[in-house]
């Protein structure tokens, strides 16, 4: 049986996506497409590690070791073309989301600005006010279903002598838009001028789709290297989620030695003894089986694409360049938020993630997460159309 085909009971695990529906949705009666995990068992390669491992028995203190770190510089050089410097550019963290919250802690202060852009993976917001820092929005352009960004409007944000940092989607969520290598040092050169520090959010980077080019920030060169901080994980591409294992690579010793000491401060050492054996075991021998699921992506987002053009013709498929996250257009239903919430979950018994919840430009938007067996895409699909009919 096709492994991406397999239907696995995921309720009562204490998923997020599976078991918090009530207490997010106010309801449990919805199919779960929302949550940005798929529904698909690791590779074998990595639940082999993963057994061995437990199998040993001893569970000691645990560090990335040189062997892990080996992996993560393999994985984007080959996969990637991205040359990271040696092993010493690597800090580790238990997600992208404390890597984040920890990145701006050691590299700006209270008060400062941190620039993101709209609409966006909702955490950076919260993790620039809780830090309490202060958001600068330059919000995207939308045009024809695609995005993009309004250097004009970048440039005189990031000339704002508060504004520190910048954080980057790349690709994008919630759109699955890659940036191009021209638009990146178009950003690149922008906050080195300004001397604004680049924060490359690369998390969905190994998941491109239809031919697209992943261009990771600090492969640019030199100087834009020296101007970032990236924080890569094994955890979409591999749907290791749960088991938080993430990396902070930087060229910029400075900033090495700034984020090193906060993690210190904040007690944070090392990875979990899981999280390690899953990393290392997925980028030596994820590829194969990574592969296999960007065609099955591909398939996934034509299917979707096809039913709703041919069903909920209101309703436009922002067509992804990387990822299992697909952006809906649904103003054309002429639905409020809160209406197309209401439908979708008591309609159409289904959860999604509401546009809003990225910010300005995320009204009459909702995200749905393809990342499940084809039949539970179509059960989707077909509860997308009966909320709006
Ligand atoms: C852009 C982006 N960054 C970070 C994360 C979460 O990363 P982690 O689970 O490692 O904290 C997600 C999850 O959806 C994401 O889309």
């Amino acid at each position: 049986m096709d492994i991406f085909q397999k239907q696995i009971i995921r309720t009562e695990t204490g998923s997020v996506k599976w078991d918090r529906t009530k207490e997010v949705f106010g309801t449990s009666d919805v199919l779960p497409m929302w949550v940005a995990d798929m529904d698909f068992e690791a590779p074998q390669e990595v639940k082999k590690a993963l057994v061995e491992r437990v199998e040993h028995g001893v569970f000691g203190y645990t560090f990335p070791n040189a062997a892990a770190k080996e992996a993560i510089m393999k994985w984007t050089e080959t996969r990637h073309q991205w040359k990271i410097s040696s092993e010493e550019a690597m800090l580790f963290s238990s997600g992208v989301v404390t890597a984040l919250s920890v990145v701006i802690q050691a590299l700006t202060e209270k008060g400062d600005k941190v620039l993101l852009q709209s609409p966006v993976y909702t955490p950076f917001f919260t993790m620039i006010e809780e830090n309490e820092r202060v958001v600068e929005n330059s919000p995207l352009l939308l045009e024809d279903s695609r995005y993009y960004i309004n250097f004009e409007d970048l440039e005189s944000k990031l000339s704002q002598p508060e504004v520190k940092m910048m954080l980057i989607c790349s690709p994008h969520n919630p759109s699955g838009r890659a940036w191009t290598e021209e638009e990146l040092r178009q950003i690149g050169d922008l906050c080195i001028k300004h001397g604004v520090t680049a924060v490359s959010d690369e998390i969905h980077s190994d998941l491109m789709l239809f031919g697209k080019r992943h261009y990771p920030f600090a492969s640019l060169g030199k100087e834009y290297a020296q101007q970032c901080i990236t924080c890569i994980a094994p955890s979409k591409t591999f749907n290791l989620a749960g088991l938080q294992a993430s990396a902070i690579i930087t060229e910029n010793k400075d900033f090495r030695d700034k984020i090193a000491a906060v993690q210190h401060k904040n007690g944070q050492f090392g990875l979990n003894a899981m999280a390690i054996t899953a990393m290392k075991a997925a980028y030596e021998t994820g590829s194969a089986w990574l592969d296999q699921l960007l065609v099955l992506l591909e398939n996934h987002t034509a299917a979707l694409t096809a039913f709703i053009e041919d069903r909920i013709p209101e309703i436009k498929v922002m067509k992804p360049d990387a990822s299992y996250l697909i952006w809906l257009d649904c103003r054309g239903t002429g639905l409020s938020d809160q209406e197309l919430k209401h439908q979708l979950l008591y309609k159409g018994k289904l959860a999604l993630e509401p546009g809003p919840k990225y910010g300005s430009g995320g009204e009459g938007f909702v995200r749905i997460n393809i990342g499940t067996p084809l039949a539970t895409l179509q059960e989707g699909l077909l509860r997308l159309e009966k909320a709006f009919r």
